[in-house]
């Protein structure tokens, strides 16, 4: 007993004393192409913002980012991640942005009991029914943003709504929750459409059948290329004059909006950022943003932000030690700060982001066109959802 002990001490400080002076790697599993690679881009030059700002070298360790590109793909973010894990030996990983790839990513991590920080992708289950001690998200579940829509659309109104999404764990898990909180209040979804994710360009036949059905409001989820396709469609069918456009906030991501100009004009959504939080750490965050990258941070950037900010703060705390995975974890609980979207922390109890929700409007003014907000609901915590670590 004595001496396995003892060897066991002696092994852990070996393996630490082996880490001295080692890079820290971090793995990163986003999309660099396909419909979702802008939204890679700006989470990656959220992290590297603040590996600038908080500090990219601890106990004498720099942090590097080695990056794989998803390419929106289950399988193809499954095998970049066991080769990071595998091949690069990285120390934590940082991804996906899709829910179907998160879902597919899962139970590698699980098992191989590698901290993977999630800044998007939000499929409900990895902090729900298949929480992970090891599996953390700093950006939201997609519950945790939709939910909020269903009463407040209905104390707006409406009686009446349509959904539609692309057809995937994303899609029907926000529709999922928006349905809910509106039937609960009274409501009722009129009918729903699922187009594919990958493939739709027209969204005609789907337009046609709401401008048919005339329903109070129409809710949708679409993001990326998708999102800038379907607001000037919903634009050119003349729907926006007749059925109001309510929904996930990524709809007008800052991210796509000089694509989508005054079409976007009028759109109602909840999110867990815009670029006009009136706050001096947005203020702040946004100028540091704009003097590196020259654009509008958005609410991608700041996921990607807060997740380096997170891991720099968890570094500290085990003083550059990544060896020990639990300890790695426990330090992420225990960092807490308020950030450009406003108070932020891990829900220990499902490793889910508690943070504020946003409702704003998208509108119009002279030649802007900018996020207003319209209420909060602060600290939104998911309850645990069948969880247990
Ligand atoms: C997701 O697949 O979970 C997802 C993708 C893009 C978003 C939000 C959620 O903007």
């Amino acid at each position: 007993m004595r001496s396995c002990c003892f060897a066991s001490i002696l092994g852990i400080g070996l393996s630490m004393a082996a880490q001295a002076g080692e890079d820290i790697k971090v793995g990163v599993v986003l999309p660099y192409s396909g419909v979702y690679a802008s939204l890679g881009a700006d989470i990656t030059d959220g992290m590297q913002l603040a590996l600038d700002l908080y500090g990219s070298e601890i106990a004498g360790r720099k942090i590097v980012l080695i990056t794989e590109d998803s390419e929106v793909k289950p399988n193809v973010g499954l095998t970049k991640t066991k080769k990071l894990v595998f091949q690069d030996k990285v120390d934590l990983l940082v991804g996906p942005v899709a829910s179907n790839v998160a879902g597919a990513m899962r139970d590698f991590v699980h098992n191989a009991k590698m901290p993977l920080i999630i800044p998007n992708a939000g499929n409900n289950l990895l902090t729900g029914e298949k929480c992970s001690p090891w599996v953390i998200r700093t950006s939201f579940s997609n519950d945790q943003i939709n939910r909020v829509m269903g009463p407040w659309l209905y104390e707006q109104g409406h009686r009446t709504l349509y959904l539609m999404a692309p057809d995937y764990a994303a899609g029907h898990q926000m529709m999922a929750a928006v349905r809910r909180g509106f039937t609960e209040a009274g409501g009722e979804v009129l009918g729903e459409e699922y187009p594919p994710l990958r493939e739709t360009k027209d969204f005609a036949p789907y337009l046609a059948k709401v401008k048919a059905i005339r329903p109070d409001a129409l809710y949708v989820f679409f993001a990326g290329g998708l999102a800038i396709q379907f607001v000037k469609q919903y634009h050119e069918f003349g729907l926006k004059a007749e059925i109001p456009l309510t929904g996930a906030g990524w709809l007008t991501s800052p991210l796509f909006l000089p694509a989508q100009g005054s079409a976007a004009a009028g759109f109602i959504g909840a999110l867990n950022y815009v670029p006009t939080i009136d706050s001096d750490e947005n203020r702040e965050f946004q100028f540091a943003f704009n003097e590196k990258y020259k654009r509008i941070a958005s609410e991608f950037t700041v996921q990607g932000f807060d997740t380096g900010r997170l891991i720099v703060e968890a570094l500290k705390i085990t003083g550059g030690e990544t060896a020990d995975k639990a300890a790695f974890v426990r330090a992420i609980h225990a960092v807490e700060f308020t950030g450009p979207r406003g108070p932020f922390r891990i829900d220990p109890l499902t490793n889910n982001v508690i943070q504020d929700i946003y409702i704003f409007e998208t509108r119009q003014g002279g030649y802007n066109i900018r996020h207003v907000v319209i209420d909060k609901i602060a600290d939104v915590q998911d309850p645990p959802n069948g969880c247990v670590m």
